[in-house]
């Protein structure tokens, strides 16, 4: 059978990655993107009513939900529209699959950024959160939102992003590495890159789960996984990674300004922020493991690079 999946947010990083990605998986896609749904305008029951079109329509097996206020630290002075796209919308987004679509299932993309950071440990599902940040706040409300609204729904928190299409760090951390003799980064937070490929790879995973029937009765508690690579580092150790990967490309290195052992490590008190970052983002993915009986999940070093390598090759060819 051919499996659907509507993508929610397809112009974004981990969007993008769905509908590039997802066909090769065998899972046909269609894109929803700002112009076709714009949830900073309107209210619940114009959402709810594009919604239904959409799902009519494409009748998805999936509904993916990468659609997202992101800007972390703009959401300080944005609070509402934070809320309205991250907390209301995807409440909205699980009443519409609940009641227009029997059958059809949601993932939900989450964030580290619920927790304070302040654990010593990788966190675990069941750990206390306590966002720092209105954005965090903003997910959280989400998460529960949409759990509350359907059994049909998963949410799957990750950390640091990276993919080929869209804004990151690791984009940033090369075109500095181009425009400034000295970067400064932080060192003293830790967590891991999350890949788009790596992540895609993941959703298919669930979406191909043989049990997914009978998961889906479970309680809300257990249908929110942790879904990160392997092993851990800090800002500072993967932007040396990132300059270290722009040097291996002949044409990109003849621009750098900067060699890996430029980056300066400084600590998170050396560089303010709007918003306050958890410092321990690190996310145990335990359960996800056990769920698929699976030892563990890729090494988050070679997923990284590889995601890298097409990052550089696409800004070359672009
Ligand atoms: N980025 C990270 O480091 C990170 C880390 C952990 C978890 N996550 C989560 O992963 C998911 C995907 O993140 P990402 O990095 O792919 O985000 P992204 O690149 O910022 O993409 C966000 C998507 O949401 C859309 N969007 C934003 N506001 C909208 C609105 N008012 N109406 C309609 N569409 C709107 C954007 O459309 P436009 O292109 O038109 O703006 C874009 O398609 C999100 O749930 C995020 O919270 C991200």
């Amino acid at each position: 059978m051919v499996m659907r999946a509507l993508i929610l947010g397809s112009s974004g990083q981990l969007g993008w990655q769905c509908m590039r990605d997802l066909p090769a998986y065998g899972v046909s896609v269609r894109g929803v993107d700002r112009r076709v749904l714009d949830v900073s305008k309107g209210n619940a029951s114009d959402w709810l009513q594009r919604l239904q079109r959409e799902l009519e329509a494409f009748k998805p097996h999936w509904v993916v939900n990468a659609l997202a206020y992101t800007a972390v630290d703009r959401a300080e002075d944005e609070p509402s529209l934070a809320r309205q796209v991250n907390g209301e919308f995807p409440g909205v987004l699980a009443q519409a699959v609940e009641r227009f679509l029997p059958g059809c299932r949601l993932l939900h993309c989450s964030t580290d950024y619920v927790f304070d950071g302040s654990s010593s440990e990788a966190y675990r599902e069941s750990d206390q959160t306590n966002p720092l940040s209105v954005y965090g706040q903003s997910k959280l409300l989400g998460e529960d939102a949409v759990l509350a609204h359907t059994d049909r729904s998963w949410v799957l928190r990750f950390s640091w992003v990276v993919g080929e299409h869209g804004q990151n760090f690791a984009k940033t951390m090369i075109r500095l590495a181009c425009e400034r003799d000295q970067l400064r980064v932080v060192g003293d937070q830790y967590g891991v890159p999350s890949p788009t490929t790596f992540l895609v790879r993941e959703f298919v995973r669930l979406m191909r789960h043989p049990q997914i029937e009978e998961l889906a009765s479970q309680n809300r508690a257990r249908r929110r996984f942790h879904v990160v690579p392997s092993g851990e580092t800090d800002w500072h150790r993967y932007a040396q990674l990132c300059v270290g990967a722009a040097q291996d490309n002949a044409v990109l290195k003849t621009k750098l300004k900067v060699t890996p052992d430029d980056v300066v490590r400084i600590e998170t008190k050396d560089y303010p922020t709007k918003a306050r970052r958890p410092q321990n983002a690190r996310l145990n993915c335990d359960a996800w493991c056990a769920l698929h009986q699976m030892p563990s999940l890729p090494d988050w070093l070679q997923e990284t690079r590889t995601i890298l390598k097409s990052i550089i090759n696409h800004s070359q060819s672009a």
